[in-house]
């Protein structure tokens, strides 16, 4: 179980196949000092380099350092591999300015179009305090232990400068980012990710998932925007509903995966193929025809989202969904049509509710010893 290399081009995370647990986490910072916080992201950026590559945290490690002095790793990953574990780094609206218009460091000048505040969509029943935040991390790795160390040295690095807004551990992917992969499957029992945007599209992903300085954010070159939702399912109406209707919601059939009417997972939809009663085989709300790019003014996106279950709401309910998360270009051109499609028509909405959502600006790679993030928005 592998390491992915840190340096490069582009961050890792991304178009890296997805690795099957996530631990997200939203940080706030609160400190006014710029150099600390910049100071800090240095620091993180060391740690993450030697994390991903299966080493302790700090130099010393969890073991290696004085016996009076607290561990500069807390050292629940001492023996495990690396474990495919990537590190994202995303910058939110609020590092820029403040609530209030208050360029709080110095760089509300460099602030990105494409990061403008998402508008509110139909049925959103967003909550602050587990929405939005000035930076987050997302940890990626097939060992959940690896990922939630990971994030829980970055925070402890960050004592005094960051402190966590929320955090999100998800158990599953719920997309396949290469063609190497198999397609797994959501809470809804569906397989998810058939059609999504992928490493081995070279093209589309220069088009669609890359920033570019001409996009009028020069540091955000090579770059791309996240946007994050946190979807609740409610899986007890839907297990209540009949196959045929799940089928229907989605325009796929459950089993296969096959759009309506066609045979295989990968076939392409017919959006004008009839049934014998003369409907659409895909209805006119199915999930796959309103996310679809021919519908969207070709928008694309790259979803990188996992399954999650957060124990029980209380009133005998899972409080279990989809950790959405789709990497792209411009989410005003890509997930904004998308979702106010859906949130207008999808009879998916019946069963989930949007309750937490973030926008972040994530910077091309660390090239190497020298670079360190956020180095060129600071
Ligand atoms: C496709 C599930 C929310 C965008 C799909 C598919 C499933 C699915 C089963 C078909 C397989 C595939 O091509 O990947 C869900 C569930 C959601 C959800 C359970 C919420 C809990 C969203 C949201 C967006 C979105 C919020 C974006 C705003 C897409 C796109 C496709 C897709 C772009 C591919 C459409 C195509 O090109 O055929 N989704 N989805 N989904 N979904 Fe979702």
């Amino acid at each position: 179980d592998g390491a992915v290399p840190f340096f490069g081009e582009h961050q890792a995370g991304i178009v890296t196949p997805a690795q099957d647990r996530l631990h997200f986490a939203a940080f706030d910072v609160i400190t006014k000092d710029r150099a600390k916080l910049v100071e800090m992201l240095r620091e993180w950026t060391a740690a993450a380099a030697r994390m991903t590559q299966g080493r302790d945290a700090g130099t010393l490690g969890a073991v290696g350092g004085q016996p009076e002095a607290p561990p500069d790793d807390t050292g629940e990953a001492l023996g495990l591999p690396p474990s495919g574990l990537t590190l994202t780094i995303g910058f939110g609206r609020s590092l820029f300015r403040d609530a209030a218009g208050v360029d709080r460091f110095g760089i509300a000048d460099r602030l990105p179009a494409a990061l403008e505040a998402l508008p509110h969509f139909p049925g959103d029943a967003l909550r602050p305090e587990i929405s939005d935040g000035d930076l987050c991390v997302q940890a990626c790795a097939n060992d959940p232990q690896v990922a939630v160390h990971a994030i829980r040295n970055l925070a402890r690095i960050g004592f005094g400068v960051v402190s966590i807004r929320y955090s999100q551990l998800g158990f599953g992917r719920t997309s396949s980012t290469s063609r190497t992969q198999t397609t797994p499957r959501n809470l809804m029992g569906f397989k998810d990710g058939t059609r999504n945007m992928k490493l081995e599209d070279a093209e589309l992903l220069r088009e669609q998932l890359w920033a570019r300085a001409e996009d009028g954010a020069a540091w955000m070159a090579g770059g791309s925007y996240l946007v994050t939702r946190r979807i609740r399912m409610t899986v007890e109406t839907w297990d209540r509903t009949s196959l045929t209707e799940q089928e229907a919601i989605f325009g796929r059939d459950k089993g296969e995966g096959a759009p309506l009417g066609k045979a295989k997972e990968f076939d392409e939809p017919d959006f004008d193929a009839k049934g014998a009663d003369g409907q659409p085989m895909i209805a006119k709300e199915a999930h796959i025809r309103l996310a679809h790019p021919d519908f969207n003014n070709g928008a694309h996106l790259l979803r990188r989202g996992y399954n999650f279950v957060d124990g029980t709401d209380g009133l005998g309910r899972l409080d279990a969904g989809l950790f959405f998360m789709a990497y792209q270009r411009d989410p005003r051109k890509q997930f904004v049509p998308v979702q106010r499609s859906l949130a207008r028509a999808d009879v998916l909405n019946e069963y989930i509710r949007h309750v937490s959502s973030g926008l972040w600006a994530c910077p091309a790679g660390v090239t190497g010893d020298g670079d360190h993030w956020g180095r060129a928005l600071f």
